[in-house]
């Protein structure tokens, strides 16, 4: 698909869940977020179907994120549903990495190319400051767990958060070369306001390249993470929604209150 301003569309962004198991101060309110109810969330099958028109239409690369995709039972399933429709060449995931020591394997197992873990800080007190719930050790285990499973090249997302983590970035880099993990710096984005940067280390944030549509877990197709355009696919039906969405993705985002990063995924 191309869109207006002849960018290629091949790469969708699916948020699987508004739920996390942790709290990050860029992210969720500290007292969480209210829950949906399971019949506004997209099912597996209904993710599939979205994904098969999708590919007919273009798309190669898919991501899932959420909220924490990995709180969503059984998510290996969805991997591997994904992973059999012809034209998708990659999957991937953003998580947290504290259930990747049970799941690594399984996810690996069922197609899933690569991770990107958050990791912010290697202070284990700060790290709890920054996401309320977390425990670093944990993380570092789900590093370990995506490692041996392959799951490569583990990718490192470090977010930039103002006066807190500056100080951190040495220590990071160092720990990502001993374990030649890929490092990507992401400074803390405000979506209101439309405050966005360039990922240090991706590809994110460059309007002039975006590839991207995302889907949020309740099945709207959103254009871009800094506009409000979005087209559900219940209402307009997968097809048309993508149409849409692709017809209507800006040149490049203004600010949103439509959505926050706990249900678009970053
Ligand atoms: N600014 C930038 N990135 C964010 N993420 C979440 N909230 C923000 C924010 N305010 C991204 C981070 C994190 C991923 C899950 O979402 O990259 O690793
Ligand atoms: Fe959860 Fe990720 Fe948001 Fe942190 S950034 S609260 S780990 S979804």
């Amino acid at each position: 698909m191309f869109d207006r301003y002849n960018r290629e569309i091949n790469y969708l962004r699916i948020s699987v869940t508004d739920r996390c198991n942790f709290r990050c101060i860029y992210c969720m309110p500290e007292e969480g977020v209210p829950h949906k109810q399971q019949s506004e969330i997209l099912s597996f099958d209904e993710i599939t179907e979205i994904v098969k028109v999708g590919a007919q239409l273009g798309i190669t690369k898919i991501r899932l994120t959420g909220g924490e995709p990995l709180v969503q039972k059984n998510i290996d399933e969805l991997v591997r549903k994904i992973s059999e429709i012809p034209g998708i060449s990659e999957i991937t995931m953003t998580t947290n990495g504290v259930f990747l020591p049970k799941m690594a394997h399984k996810l690996k197992q069922a197609g899933l190319n690569r991770v990107n873990i958050s990791l912010d800080t290697l202070n284990p007190e700060k790290f709890k400051q920054i996401t309320r719930l977390g425990n670093l050790e944990d993380v570092l285990h789900g590093i370990d767990a995506a490692i041996e499973a392959n799951l490569k090249p583990v990718k490192i997302n470090f977010v930039r958060i103002p006066g807190v983590n500056k100080e951190d970035e040495k220590s990071i880099r160092e720990f990502c070369d001993a374990k030649n993990l890929k490092l990507r710096f992401i400074r803390q984005m405000n979506l209101k306001t439309g405050e966005f940067y360039p990922v240090e280390g991706g590809a994110g944030g460059i309007c002039a390249i975006c590839n991207r549509l995302r889907l949020t877990a309740d099945g709207d197709i959103v254009s871009c993470l800094h506009s409000s355009r979005r087209f559900n696919i219940r209402k307009l039906g997968i097809q048309e929604a993508f149409k849409l969405a692709v017809e209507k993705k800006p040149k490049c985002g203004v600010g949103t209150k439509s959505h926050e990063f706990f249900n678009i995924g970053g």
